[in-house]
Formats: structure tokens, C-alpha cells, sequence
């Protein structure tokens, strides 16, 4: 499936950025950034607004969700925009009885853990996302709307700017979107609310196949229509978190949980869009995916094989190490410790510094955080990351 020729990505507004560029395997004049959960609570502007809604609420609202994504774009300068969503919001879309309860995280009505609470959860169509996910796709349109003319940020200043069509106006900021992976939401969805070692959905796993695979089948379908429905209305690169992953073996990752992974990534995987490369020939691509998971040392190898583009690693695996897990050839994202940004600046430039020369090892990189940008973070301190970064140049 072609993109539109509005796509970012297809007109050429995107296709060049320094991190689609990365994401496919290419260096820039210098290392693309963006964070994790750079939306959200450490920024005032994001509190000011979320005042009396809720988050779900403020998910649903395309105005609020837009603002939102783009407040930490305008402040700190970052080369990508992440879209102002959560993992639960297609289940929330469907007609999951889910909310989100502050500093706990997604809580059900219910649990999901046994094969007669799979039925019923899954006797709704995950295709019923399509009808549903107009507030989504307007959310995103309005971002790229305003990434295209007004934002600065993510120009590439070597080489050839753009490809695309030939009417190209230049390089904008890229928004990503993203889903939870089949196994995070899974984990929440057995329990009925987050939980410290996803007990309940490795219990399932094991004690009944069947319940299992459709939990995970459904759960694949429903995160992939949520990434196609981003990538479809503008979204440049497409993440999946499966943020507790982590807490399993390898093996039990491959057998019981890289299918589904792959699943909801094959969603996205037939969408492509014509450029031209550095030669002047014309080219199809297809949209970058970055796969990332907390605690995924033992799986780095295991979840780049699941069919992704670069690979997100947490901060317990230097990134010179990942790339000997993942394989030579493969880009990084990551992946400074989220502690070190409330420590003493010439310990945190240090640090900086540190990521940025094992990341010389893969053939690109995207720095990052290990894991999302804490609650109490200074906005002052990431906008100051940023500058670092880009200054230390490729
Ligand atoms: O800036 C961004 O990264 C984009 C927005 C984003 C949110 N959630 C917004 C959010 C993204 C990418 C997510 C994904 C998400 N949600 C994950 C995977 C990434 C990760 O962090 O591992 C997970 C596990 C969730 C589930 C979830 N939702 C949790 C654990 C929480 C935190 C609960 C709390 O209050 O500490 C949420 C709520 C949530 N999602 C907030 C935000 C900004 C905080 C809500 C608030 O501001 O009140």
C-alpha cells in the first residue's frame, strides 16, 4: 500500500530528517534526539492544560492530544515528535472499560486472566478500531499540520534535502507514532492493572495455550490498527513498547510472544512510499519501526529479529554491547540512565558524551533515554540535552 502523496513522508517533508535518515541505517550532520515521554508532567505547559481532564479524556481530545504532542517539540527543540496517546488507548476505543489513574497507570474493570475472561474480551472486533480512531487520526493531522510549517528542528544541513515528488518544500519534524506490544497490554490486561512481575499473564502463558493465543492474536490486531491508523494520517516511524518484556525468559519470548509482535508490526509493514536515494534513483521505502522493551538485555537479538528497523535499548546494556546482540548493521536508539538528568550537569554531560561514543559503534543512532523522562525532570535540563547532542555533531 502506497502512502498519500500529503504524506510527510511521501512529499519529501520527512523522508530526509535526520531521524527517519538514522532509522533507516544513514547518519546526518549530527545524532537525531527525541524522548520518551517528553509529553507529559515535567513540562508546566502540559500541566497547565491537563488541569480538570482526565488522561484518557485528554488522549481522545484531538486539540488537547495535539498540543500536547507538540509542547515538548517547540520547547526543546528535538528532531521527532511522539504522538500524546497511551497503550490503552485503542482498548479504551473498542469499549474496554479502562481508565487511567494517576501515578498508578491503566486500571481495568476487570481481569482478564483465565480463558472465560479472554472470550469476553475478545468477542469485540478489534476492527472495530478503524471506525473508532477518528480522534486519533485528527489528533495526528493537526500535528503534522503544524510539524510542516512551523517548527523548527530536524533539518538536515548536508547532502540533498528531500525526495519525494519533485514539489518538495523542505525538511519538517517527523511525528512517530506507537502501540503497546501484545505481551505489555496483555500484562495489564490479565492482571486488571499494572503489576510489578506481570504474575497473572505469565501464569496464562503457560497454563492455557489457547486462552493464550487469542489474548495475544487480539491483542496484535487491535496495537497494529492503532500504529496503521498514525502512520495512514501522517506519522513518519512507527515505535512498539513492550515495555515489560523484560520480565520474561528468552525462550518464553520467542514461542509465546515475538508471533504476536511480529503480527501487529505486519500492519504496518506494507506501507510504503516513493523517494529518491542519495544516487537520484527512484526508490520505494517503507516506514521505519523501532522496537523497544525495559530489561531487554537477554531479548536485544530476539526482538530485532521480530522484523524491525532499529532497535530501542533500555540503560542496563551499553549500546556498544547491544550492538554485538542485535547485530552489526542494525540502528540504536538510546539510552542514557532517566536518573542521571537530575544530577549535577558536568556528571550528566558526561554521561552524554559516554552514550554518544558507544553509539559510534552502530552504523546510526538515535539518542534517547533508557526508559521514559521521569515526572520530576527540570524541562530546562532536556532542552540543555539537546544542545549537547546536537553540537557533538555525527
Ligand atoms: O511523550 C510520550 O512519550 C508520548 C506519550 C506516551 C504516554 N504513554 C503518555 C502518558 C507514551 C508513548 C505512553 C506509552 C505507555 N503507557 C507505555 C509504554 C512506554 C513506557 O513508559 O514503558 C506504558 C507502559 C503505558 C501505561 C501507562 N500509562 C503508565 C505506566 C502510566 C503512568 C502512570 C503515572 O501516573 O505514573 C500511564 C499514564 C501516562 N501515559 C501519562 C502520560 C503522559 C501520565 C498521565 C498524567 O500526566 O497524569
Amino acid at each position: 500500500v502506497i502512502l498519500s502523496p500529503q504524506h510527510p513522508l511521501s512529499a519529501g517533508l520527512t523522508s530526509d530528517s535526520r531521524l527517519v535518515r538514522a532509522y533507516r541505517g544513514e547518519r546526518s550532520d549530527t545524532t537525531p534526539v527525541w524522548f520518551m515521554r517528553q509529553a507529559g508532567r515535567s513540562l508546566p505547559e502540559y500541566r497547565d492544560l491537563r488541569v480538570g481532564t482526565r488522561m484518557l479524556d485528554a488522549c481522545l481530545d484531538p486539540e488537547m492530544a495535539s498540543e500536547i504532542t507538540l509542547q515538548p517539540v517547540r520547547r526543546h527543540k528535538v528532531d521527532a515528535g511522539i504522538f500524546f496517546s497511551d497503550i490503552v488507548v485503542p482498548l479504551k476505543l473498542v469499549g474496554v472499560d479502562v481508565e487511567i489513574q494517576p501515578g498508578r497507570g491503566p486500571v481495568f474493570g476487570r481481569g482478564y486472566a483465565d480463558a472465560a475472561g479472554v472470550a469476553e474480551l475478545t468477542k469485540v472486533d478489534p476492527a472495530r478500531l478503524d471506525e473508532a480512531s477518528g480522534p486519533i487520526s485528527e489528533a495526528v493531522g493537526r500535528v503534522i499540520a503544524e510539524l510542516a510549517t512551523t517548527v523548527p528542528g530536524g533539518v538536515v544541513s548536508t547532502g540533498s534535502t528531500t525526495g519525494g515528488a519533485g514539489s518538495t518544500t523542505g525538511t519538517a519534524t517527523p511525528l512517530i507514532g506507537f502501540a503497546g506490544a501484545p505481551f505489555t497490554l496483555a500484562a495489564y490486561l490479565a492482571e486488571g492493572g499494572p503489576s510489578k512481575d506481570h504474575l497473572a499473564a505469565r501464569t496464562l502463558m503457560h497454563a492455557d495455550a489457547g486462552a493464550w493465543g487469542a489474548l495475544m492474536d487480539w491483542t496484535a490486531e487491535l496495537s497494529g490498527r492503532f500504529l496503521r491508523a498514525q502512520v495512514l494520517a501522517g506519522a513518519s516511524a512507527a515505535q512498539l513498547f513492550d515495555s515489560w518484556a523484560g520480565a520474561l525468559s528468552l525462550e518464553d519470548y520467542e514461542r509465546h510472544v515475538a508471533p504476536a509482535s511480529a503480527k501487529a508490526l505486519s500492519f504496518v509493514h506494507d506501507l510504503e512510499y516513493a523517494a529518491t536515494d542519495a544516487a537520484g534513483t527512484a526508490v520505494t521505502r517503507h516506514v521505519p519501526v523501532v522496537h523497544f522493551g525495559v530489561g531487554t538485555g537477554e531479548l536485544l537479538g530476539a526482538m530485532e529479529g521480530v522484523g524491525v528497523d532499529t532497535v530501542g535499548v533500555d540503560y542496563r546494556v551499553p549500546l556498544d554491547v547491544a550492538a554485538r546482540r542485535v547485530g552489526a548493521g542494525v540502528p540504536l536508539q538510546g539510552n542514557l540512565d532517566p536518573a542521571l538528568l537530575a544530577a549535577p550537569w558536568p556528571v550528566l554531560e558526561g554521561a552524554v558524551r559516554e552514550v554518544l561514543r558507544r553509539g559510534q559503534v552502530a552504523p546510526a543512532h538515535i539518542f534517547n533515554l533508557g526508559h521514559g523522562v521521569p515526572p520530576e525532570t527540570d524541562p530546562a535540563v532536556l532542552t540543555r540535552v539537546v544542545e549537547l547532542v546536537h553540537e557533538a555533531g555525527a
